[in-house]
């Protein structure tokens, strides 16, 4: 018994030597050593700083705005902050005609009476939850037509560039109204579980039909118009107080310094406005029968 735990525990030490060397030869560091190795040195912030741009000898250069003042964010440079179009029409409606529109249309006016009922009159925390699920069908048409891209040795016609565009603007919505709206424990849960079943849901419904899938964002798109203006409504009123616009989105939309979280609601709405119209593109040119890539995207907004 005692020589069989003593062999076991040699085979033990044997293993790790050999591990060991292994790592050594490859360059991987024992986590443990790593540990020791950071509580020795203690790097400061400037040493730490050398050492991570030390791969390409290059440090990234400091950023600024037009009035010379530093740019504050890592996220998006200058060249991707944009003026929205206040001018956009925020009236317009694709009248459902044969049944996928049909179909889109029902599908995401049932979603409505769910949200309607969970959100209330909480408008912030309604737009900064509904921006975790708009964000996603942009990125997942993005990848689909990628892969499509890659497959048939083709080009895409903008149309990648294009949802990822839209994806990503999607995020910058969430993460501006994250700065004045904090998630509650519950409101990230139902993130987790509305994501899990909307990213396959959609990716399914992506592969099954471009054409719904496309009308069913207009029309989700629709929607966030209706709901960004009854957020107007309710900061006009009152009843949601008119803070300071946060520092991101000034940066973002190019906003004047003073502006408000309604004048964000305002830049977000156009925004919504322009992805809706993208989305019923898309989807008619394939309800014409035809292929995304033959037409070109609608590059530029953003
Ligand atoms: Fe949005
Ligand atoms: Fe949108």
């Amino acid at each position: 018994m005692c020589s069989r735990m003593m062999a076991t525990g040699c085979l033990a030490v044997q293993k790790r030597n050999v591990l060991l060397r292994a790592q050594a030869a490859v360059g991987v560091r024992d986590l443990s050593t790593l540990t020791e190795l950071r509580n020795k040195e203690q790097p400061q912030p400037q040493e730490d700083r050398k050492r991570i741009v030390s791969y390409w000898g290059v440090e990234p250069g400091k950023i600024t705005k037009e009035d010379g003042t530093i740019w504050n964010w890592t996220c998006f440079k200058p060249s991707e902050a944009y003026k929205a179009d206040l001018s956009i029409d925020l009236k317009k409606h694709h009248t459902p005609t044969n049944l996928t529109d049909k179909m889109a249309y029902w599908t995401v006016k049932s979603l409505r009476w769910p949200t309607d009922l969970f959100f209330q009159r909480r408008y912030g925390c309604r737009a900064m939850m509904l921006e975790t699920v708009a964000a996603v069908p942009g990125m997942v048409a993005g990848i689909l037509l990628h892969c499509r891209s890659l497959r048939r040795f083709e080009h895409s016609g903008g149309w990648i560039k294009a949802l990822v565009e839209e994806a990503e603007n999607e995020r910058m919505h969430l993460m501006t109204f994250m700065e004045v709206s904090q998630p509650r424990w519950y409101d990230r849960a139902l993130v987790l579980a509305v994501q899990g079943l909307f990213f396959n849901a959609y990716f399914l419904g992506y592969l099954f039909s471009p054409k719904f899938a496309h009308r069913m964002v207009g029309y989700l798109e629709e929607e966030a118009i209706h709901s960004y203006t009854e957020f107007l409504k309710e900061i006009d009123k009152g009843t949601i107080p008119n803070v300071p616009a946060p520092a991101i989105a000034l940066d973002y939309w190019r906003l004047p310094p003073g502006s408000t979280l309604r004048d964000v609601v305002m830049v977000v709405r156009a925004d919504e406005a322009h992805h809706r119209d993208v989305n019923h593109f898309a989807s008619d040119i394939r309800s014409q029968g035809r292929q995304l890539k033959d037409i070109a995207a609608p590059l530029g907004y953003h």
